[in-house]
């Protein structure tokens, strides 16, 4: 079996919903309390083993590859004014051995279209996709539970969550087939079908263990009403010649593509923080 050692994120996107904080800053780069959004779904994928993390990214967004490369000026200026406990903080250690690679989508043709921009880095390896708007808290982490489902079954895999009939038409939703224990296998899968169209209540969650064969079939997906590629409409052609399955995970999820969930997501890490958490909890009976 292929080991899955590359991570595609995808951070083209144009933050519309959060202006005007992301006229200069990427969405990805807005903060849960002190750390971006986008390096949870780095830390995600790399505590299972990622060695090569491939950002779909666009040339405004310049601070994330900033983010991402060790900054050995301040990290200097740290150790000088005896801050050691920050250097941690600015290069995290696990980062030293990862490589980043930064490949531009000049246009928003949609998620299939941005994947399809990896080809070239990913060749022949299954690899892991993690969309950094979906925010995973458990102890076993969401990619991780898709790793072990992938290594029973040696194929594709897609993390999902039951979701109540009036969000269903926000997400990729899967016709189920036969369940083994958290596994199922996907019959079909439809992006944002209509509440009284859809297959289950089963929907799609961002993270993805594919096969490279999805390269193939996203050569052949039409746009959809707007024009855009969908990696749902490969993955509904990956299915008529390998198994795919899908993960039911098991934990807390956050939409931090929304401003509630954001919202919610701050919420839930600030309580469990440490030193402000239950600071933050006389705060919040406060107001
Ligand atoms: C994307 C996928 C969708 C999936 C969702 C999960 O949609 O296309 O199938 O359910 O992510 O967050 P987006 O939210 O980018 O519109």
């Amino acid at each position: 079996m292929n080991k899955i050692r590359k991570a595609v994120l995808p951070v083209a996107g144009f933050g519309t919903r959060f202006l005007p904080a992301t006229k200069a800053t990427p969405k990805e780069m807005l903060p849960i309390i002190d750390k971006p959004l986008v390096q949870y779904a780095v830390e995600e994928a790399i505590d299972i083993g990622i060695e090569e993390i491939i950002f779909i990214t666009s040339p405004s967004k310049y601070s994330i590859k900033k983010h991402f490369d060790k900054s050995l000026d301040l990290e200097d200026r740290l150790i000088e004014s005896g801050k050691h406990e920050f250097v941690e903080k600015l290069n995290p250690s696990k980062f030293s051995k990862i490589k980043f690679h930064y490949v531009m989508q000049h246009e928003q043709n949609g998620l299939g279209h941005a994947i399809s921009l990896a080809e070239d880095l990913i060749h022949d390896e299954p690899f892991a996709i993690l969309l950094p708007d979906d925010l995973f808290f458990s102890e076993d982490s969401c990619l991780s539970q898709l790793k072990r489902t992938y290594m029973n079954t040696n194929s594709s895999v897609i993390a999902v969550n039951r979701i109540d009939k009036n969000n269903i038409h926000k997400y990729g939703v899967i016709s189920p087939g036969i369940q083994e224990a958290n596994s199922i296998e996907i019959l079909d899968i439809v992006e944002k079908p209509n509440a009284d169209e859809a297959p289950s209540d089963i929907a799609v969650c961002g993270r993805y263990i594919l096969t490279s064969s999805i390269f193939k079939k996203l050569k052949n997906v039409k746009p959809d009403k707007s024009g855009e590629i969908q990696i749902t409409d490969a993955i509904k052609l990956l299915i008529e010649d390998e198994t795919v399955n899908a993960c039911i995970y098991e934990g807390e999820k956050f939409d931090c593509g929304s401003k509630l969930g954001f919202v919610e997501a701050t919420i839930a890490i600030s309580l469990r923080d440490k030193e402000i958490g239950h600071k933050v909890k006389d705060l919040i009976n406060k107001l």
